[in-house]
């Protein structure tokens, strides 16, 4: 059996981390898992999302599993422990990227967008002290931009309004960056920019979580017919749902933003 790279979220969001793999890493054959019968989990009990996402695993045969890219914060803030430890392939989390946005805002303070249960996560909260960033950050949850993603709702003028009310108390000349910290939010990029002064930068993990990926496996340099798969809750199905979104982050260079 031909091994796939799996890409697994609640829905849409990690195709903009498979958008950045397949840029990266052309030939390997993907399996993109999109939880939507359980999406949105940023709005649920840790416990719930803990157990649908192993549950999740207890179905994906491990023989056919090259790596699996946990492109969903959420989804890493609760389980990626137990998963490297249940998995003997590589999974490579994702977590807010608070660390480059701290290098970017020097002493300015930084947004963190992320879902509720992410900015509620002990995972989170460590990783802020350890970095001893706590006065800088300003988390704010948008779990709007999760259902407009789902939606294919990218730059409307509704979404417009509900960002200017999350930033209107905030004076943005005090702010150096802002952190997309659920992988929904990356397809918003346009639209954030549209929003911000040229001092406040879009700061995300995907170019840093693919590097990570690459330099854990051995690249493939056969390719293969059926590159692409798409696997909903469980259920194999056509990319077709799939490729209206690479088309967005292709058209809208969705992970070019991002300082390398
Ligand atoms: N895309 C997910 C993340 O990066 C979460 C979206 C959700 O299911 O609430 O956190």
């Amino acid at each position: 059996m031909s091994k796939s790279i799996y890409v697994f979220d609640s829905g849409v969001g990690g195709l903009t981390v498979l958008h950045q793999a397949i840029k990266v890493l052309p030939l390997e054959r993907y399996t993109y898992y999109a939880d939507i019968k359980n999406s949105p989990y940023g709005n649920k009990s840790s416990e719930q999302v803990k157990k649908i996402i192993l549950d999740a695993f207890e179905e994906i045969d491990p023989k056919g599993v090259k790596a699996c890219v946990i492109a969903c914060n959420t989804a890493t803030s609760i389980v990626v422990d137990e998963l490297r430890i249940k998995c003997d392939y590589p999974i490579i989390g994702m977590e807010p990227a608070v660390k480059p946005a701290l290098a970017i805002a020097g002493k300015k303070k930084i947004i963190l967008l992320a879902t509720e249960l992410t900015l509620k996560e002990q995972k989170l909260k460590r990783l802020i002290s350890i970095l001893n960033a706590e006065e800088q950050i300003i988390p704010i949850p948008a779990p709007e931009l999760v259902q407009a993603a789902e939606n294919s709702t990218f730059h409307t003028n509704q979404l417009k309004t509900i960002l200017e009310s999350k930033f209107d108390r905030l004076n943005l000349k005090e702010v150096g960056a802002i952190v997309l910290g659920c992988t929904h939010f990356v397809y918003f990029k346009p639209l954030l920019r549209s929003l911000l002064p040229d001092t406040v930068e879009l700061v995300d993990g995907n170019i840093g979580t693919i590097k990570r990926l690459k330099s854990l496996i051995i690249p493939t340099e056969q390719s293969y017919e059926d590159s692409l798969n798409c696997n909903l809750s469980g259920t194999i199905v056509n990319t077709e749902f799939l490729l209206p979104y690479l088309s967005y982050c292709d058209n809208h260079q969705i992970n070019a933003y991002e300082k390398a």
